[in-house]
């Protein structure tokens, strides 16, 4: 696959808002450049889950947004212009119900204007309260890629993101890469639940840990596989962790709740070389 994989600073999915909320505070250049990785886009709207949807818990997260989206029409019309006007290299989101929704949202996304590549969101951590398909074994996740990538110009990447569960994460990696994705971002929010009860996925901090061994593992079982870790990146160190156990790229996703300038700092701070020493990193 010739595409050009993303990297090495790209926003998580659902993180960066529409884009509008995020440019205010991404530097210098604005979103010129930077890999965007839009909320997940399912066929049809979406309203997400009741509230509350959000907890802050120590080292972290609890959410349970619910894929909230305006459905694929109104992103093609409103949300991807805007993006594509203010130069983000766009990378959709698609979340799915069936696999037919999967591939049609591959094929109408590979006719929009400025869309860079996919990124297959199979990883979700409770698809079945969310209605989605419910994705639990690795050769489930290489059909939905499979599906997607059979839609999609093979120059563009079609990225998959997975669990980051260590018993499963290396063959998922591989199935999915030999169904036809480009990279693999590692990984999602982890299952968890809100002080209530109630379930939702944790992510930030806590995460990094989990989603770093993961990754770590991916890249030494499947060392030809590009690898994009995507869990509690913050800052220099959190982010050179992951590029240093084999990751080609970093996804910031919570930290730009926290704070939304996140991104441009790793932007600079790992520019020009994918390195550079964690005293670099400006404040
Ligand atoms: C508020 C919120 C909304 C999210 N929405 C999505 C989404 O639409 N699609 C998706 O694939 N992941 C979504 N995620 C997961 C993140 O993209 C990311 O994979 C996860 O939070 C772990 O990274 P982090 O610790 O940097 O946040 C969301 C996470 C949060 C906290």
């Amino acid at each position: 696959m010739s595409a050009r994989v993303p990297g090495p600073v790209m926003v998580a999915a659902g993180c960066g808002g529409t884009g509008r909320e995020l440019e205010p505070y991404a530097g210098p250049e604005g979103l010129d450049g930077l890999d965007f990785v839009t909320r997940s886009i399912t066929l049809d709207p979406r309203s997400g889950g009741p509230g509350p949807r959000i907890a802050e818990v120590p080292g972290g997260l609890v959410n349970a947004v619910g894929l909230p989206n305006p459905g694929l029409e109104h992103f093609l019309a409103t949300e991807l212009p805007w993006l594509v006007r203010a130069g983000a290299r766009v990378v959709v989101s698609v979340a799915g119900s069936t696999l037919g929704e999967y591939a049609d949202l591959a094929r109408r996304l590979s006719r929009a204007p400025g869309v860079a590549g996919l990124e297959v969101n199979v990883g979700a951590p409770d698809e079945d309260g969310a209605g989605l398909l419910a994705v639990r074994e690795p050769f489930h996740a290489a059909g939905v890629v499979a599906a997607v990538r059979r839609e999609f110009p093979t120059d563009r990447p079609v990225l998959v993101k997975l669990r980051p569960d260590v018993s499963r994460v290396v063959e998922g990696a591989r199935s999915c890469h030999e169904a036809g994705a480009s990279a693999v971002v590692v990984g999602n929010a982890v299952p968890a639940a809100f002080p209530d009860g109630r379930s939702g996925g944790l992510s930030g901090p806590a995460v990094a840990p989990v989603a770093l061994r993961c990754v770590a593992e991916v890249h030494r079982a499947l060392p030809g596989v590009p690898v994009i870790g995507c869990g509690g990146v913050r800052d220099l160190p959190s982010a050179t962790a992951y590029l240093d156990a084999g990751a080609t790229a970093v996804q910031v996703g919570t930290a730009l709740l926290h704070d939304p300038t996140t991104v441009a700092r790793l932007r600079a701070a790992l520019r020009p070389t994918a390195h550079p020493p964690a005293a670099e990193e400006t404040p």
